[in-house]
């Protein structure tokens, strides 16, 4: 794992991921979007990676990581989707290339969820969601080809198998 940028540069992300006041700070997350920044204006960089990837579904490719945050490269398949889901920790993405549809929920009770909104994130688009708000969502490629983005989790990769709080049931939509 984390063989995909070299040591410089993973270090060099990891540094100026500012985590010394948490994940959730707000140095943390204009932190967080600035890496997310570069990294989408560099897509050839992302392209080039020997990322894994899987028919129909998404996978997920760790570049960098710690005990407080944790750098994937996600490749989305055509039709890949996640489930409908909250976070327990901060989650900051960008798009590196294609476009992902991200649909939000409103939870109803602790198991089903109704949609409230759907935004289309191109290429270049970056955003940052925390656990303390309304965060509930589900993201899909609907397009033709592979949608690649770079998420970063305050989350520790070793501790949490991934950034997901619940899964939710959609109602209505
Ligand atoms: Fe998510």
């Amino acid at each position: 794992m984390q063989g995909y940028l070299n040591e410089e540069r993973r270090g060099a992300v990891l540094r100026s991921l500012r985590t010394d006041e948490g994940t959730l700070s707000r140095d943390y997350l204009a932190a967080a979007r600035t890496v997310l920044r570069e990294l989408v204006a560099m897509p050839d960089l992302v392209q080039r990676l020997p990322l894994e990837r899987k028919a129909g579904g998404y996978t997920r490719n760790l570049l960098a990581g710690n005990e407080a945050v944790s750098v994937w490269a996600i490749v989305w398949a055509q039709g890949a989707t996640t489930c409908i889901h909250d976070h327990h920790c901060s989650c900051c993405f960008g798009v590196v290339a294609g476009t992902i549809t991200e649909t939000w929920y409103r939870a109803i009770d602790v198991a089903r969820a109704v949609p409230t909104e759907e935004q289309e994130r191109q290429a270049g688009y970056v955003g940052c969601m925390l656990p303390s708000g309304p965060n509930i969502h589900r993201m899909r490629n609907l397009g033709a080809g592979d949608v690649i983005t770079i998420h970063i989790y305050g989350f520790d990769h070793e501790a949490h198998a991934s950034s997901i709080e619940t899964e939710y049931t959609a109602v209505g939509g």
